[in-house]
């Protein structure tokens, strides 16, 4: 039967089956994080729209095409977030946390919102985990935030992966790149698509970005723009690079990597990966050192990253020696409607010591409370007839070894905690 209401295109529904994914990455982070001293930070889903036109830039895909906008009752010109950056740089300058501590680690996890064409790791509702570090101009930085990430999906498992890392300059230097590149593409200008075109005069580097495969010909052989780069900027990209190459981390300069956020300036890196197919960023981050300023707060250099849940969690259903490992499961099986009652109060009390614990109303007769322990891959079926009511006892049967005993039913939490320390998974 084909459902009548689906979600909406380009949104999914992560089932139960998927979850186990979703904690795996988001408690990998979260642990990971820590032992950077980063501090969980959390912002609402809908900003103001001009948060997002000035910090991400106004000629972006993003704002141009992608923004969900709706005015509320109170005629607000409001804009689902597309990203975390801007809205953290704006908490931090409401909430003065830059008074507080020289420089603010922050993370966060969280739906983001682009309206983009749906297809395979590309979505209109996804999740993203980033970091921000404000407050260090420093070059250690970069390459820490950078070596955060490679850590962390060292940590999750994930294979295949690659850094690519650039530098986009700073307003120094911008304008020195932005005429070298209008000088190689003006020659081709009118075979570039109609925002290459718009975008040459007021955001060159864009054109570097663009998705248009005939575009993308066009810029074979362009001129590497760490070239133009001032003295300052390539200092720190050369810093960058010799702290990476110190802790190890393999990456690639790719002189093309812009990024499609206007706020960057110096480092921009991503993450690809060889699993993704034609969506195969799975992080990207650099440095912001104008953004704070620019949403009317204090000079804070920063920088950070975010990637895609959704992309994570692709990966790691594509390694078939991941396991999620869940607690064992104790199903208890009242034989007859009269000892549900009992079988209710022990599964609250197993529950409360720490068992994950089953218990199916629906069923009275052994051979089905079996037939779904099995199904459910229980470690244990405790049951409960007549018999074992009139003497206060449960039958434990072990569904891994197939043993089976007669326990009372006040010794029979001890039983199962010590049969638990003494399953095989433990030894
Ligand atoms: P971004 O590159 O736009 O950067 O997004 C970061 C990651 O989010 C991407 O690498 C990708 O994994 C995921 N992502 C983006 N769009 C989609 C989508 N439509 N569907 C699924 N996944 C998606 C930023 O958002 C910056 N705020 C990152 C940053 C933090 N820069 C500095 N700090």
């Amino acid at each position: 039967m084909s459902a009548k209401y689906t979600a909406p295109r380009g949104t999914k529904d992560i089932l139960p089956s998927e979850m186990p994914f979703w904690h795996y990455v988001e408690t990998t982070s979260r642990a990971i994080f820590d032992r950077y001293n980063y501090q969980e930070i959390r912002t609402p889903v809908f900003e103001h729209t001009e948060l997002f036109e000035r910090g991400i830039g106004d000629t972006t895909d993003i704002v141009e095409k992608e923004m969900y906008t709706f005015h509320d009752k109170g005629d607000r010109r409001l804009t689902l977030r597309p990203e975390g950056t801007a809205p953290i740089a704006r908490a931090y300058v409401q909430h003065n946390l830059h008074g507080k501590q020289p420089i603010s680690k922050l993370y966060y996890c969280g739906p983001m919102f682009r309206y983009e064409r749906p297809q395979a790791g590309r979505y209109r509702q996804f999740h993203q985990i980033g970091i921000e570090s404000l407050g260090s101009p420093l070059p250690i930085c970069d390459a820490e935030v950078i070596s955060l990430g490679v850590h962390l999906f060292d940590e999750l498992g994930l294979s295949g992966l690659s850094v690519n890392i650039n530098s986009v300059g700073c307003p120094v230097c911008r304008p020195v790149i932005e005429e070298r590149l209008k000088q190689f593409i003006g020659m081709n200008l009118e075979h570039l698509c109609g925002d290459c075109n718009r975008r040459f005069d007021s955001r060159p580097l864009r054109i570097l970005d663009c998705k248009n495969t005939t575009c993308k010909a066009y810029l074979t052989g362009l001129p590497d723009i760490r070239d133009s780069l001032c003295h300052e900027c390539n200092d720190h990209f050369n810093y960058v690079v010799t702290y990476l190459d110190n802790l190890g981390i393999p990456f690639k300069i790719n002189p093309q990597l812009v990024r499609g956020l206007d706020y960057y300036t110096r480092t921009t890196f991503e993450i690809v990966s060889d699993q993704l197919g034609a969506q195969n960023a799975l992080c990207g981050g650099g440095r912001y050192d104008g953004l704070v300023t620019q949403l009317g707060g204090p000079a804070t250099p920063s920088v950070g990253f975010a990637f895609g849940v959704e992309r994570a969690v692709m990966i790691l259903q594509e390694l078939s020696d991941y396991h999620q490992s869940r607690l064992p499961l104790v199903y208890l099986a009242p034989i007859g409607f009269d000892q549900q009652s009992r079988c209710f109060r022990l599964a609250d009390q197993l529950r409360r010591a720490g068992f994950r614990c089953e218990l199916d109303p629906n069923k009275s007769e052994l051979k089905g409370h079996l037939k779904f322990a099995d199904r459910l891959d229980a470690e244990w079926v405790l049951i409960y007839g007549e018999t074992e009511a009139l003497a206060k006892s449960v039958v434990v049967k072990n569904m891994k070894n197939r043993t089976q005993e007669t326990v009372k039913l006040d010794r029979v939490q001890g039983y199962l905690e010590n049969d638990n320390i003494s399953r095989p998974s433990h030894r």
